[in-house]
């Protein structure tokens, strides 16, 4: 009971407070200034992406978490484009196959439970030559006490930030999709304890 509690009122809002970390809000801008016309963003969150987004006509706004997307509902609001919110999980996308040219994640990939089908499905719904934008938490890449200490509190990391990953090797997990890589660039972010700091900017397309 308390634990749903925390769950539904109180980590939605220390989520919003994390991902507003000033690093975190540059890499948004870097990754989503480029993309324009329609674009699906997975795992939305409170929509802290929505200032980025300057040449965009339709958003769908992909979040399957109600006490989560209540906090976005302001920023939507004063959004100047249309954003679709559509209450959804990644591992099943309501599209059609080869329909869409952007779809975009900001430290998702983290969280979904079920993570290969998630990229097969990103993979079947967009377009032959568009691309998946992406920034992400990842694992370190050598085997240094900080990716043991990802390994082990991993478990503990699911249960109080609602099912997130602290050991994902998200290049390979993009790589095993079948997406091509286009751009691909580790950096450290500021403001973010260690364990959580490695993180992988890319962009990989569909051939
Ligand atoms: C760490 S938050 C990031 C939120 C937002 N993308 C941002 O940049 O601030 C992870 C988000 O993924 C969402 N999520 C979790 N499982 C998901 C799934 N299976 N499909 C889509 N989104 C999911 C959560 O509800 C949450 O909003």
């Amino acid at each position: 009971m308390i634990y749903k509690f925390y769950q539904q009122h109180i980590f939605p809002h220390l989520l919003n407070q994390v991902m507003q970390t000033p690093s975190l809000m540059d890499k948004r801008r870097e990754l989503l200034l480029p993309i324009s016309g329609e674009v699906l963003e997975i795992g939305f969150g409170t929509g802290l992406n929505l200032p980025f987004y300057q040449q965009v006509d339709t958003l769908y706004a992909l979040e399957p978490n109600p006490d989560i997307y209540h906090l976005a509902v302001p920023r939507v609001h004063a959004a100047p484009f249309e954003v679709q919110h559509i209450q959804a999980s990644a591992e099943k996308l309501p599209f059609a196959d080869s329909s869409l040219d952007h779809i975009v994640s900001t430290w998702t990939l983290c969280s979904i439970a079920k993570l290969e089908p998630a990229l097969d499905e990103i993979y079947r719904v967009l377009k032959s030559g568009g691309t998946f934008h992406l920034v992400e938490h990842v694992l370190h890449n050598e085997s240094t006490p900080i990716q043991r200490l990802q390994n082990l509190l991993t478990p503990i990391q699911k249960r109080v930030a609602d099912g997130c990953h602290l050991n994902r090797n998200i290049q390979r997990a993009v790589k095993d999709a079948e997406l091509e890589l286009s751009e691909c660039q580790y950096f450290d972010a500021a403001g973010i304890p260690r364990i959580g700091q490695r993180m992988l900017l890319a962009r990989a397309v569909k051939r």
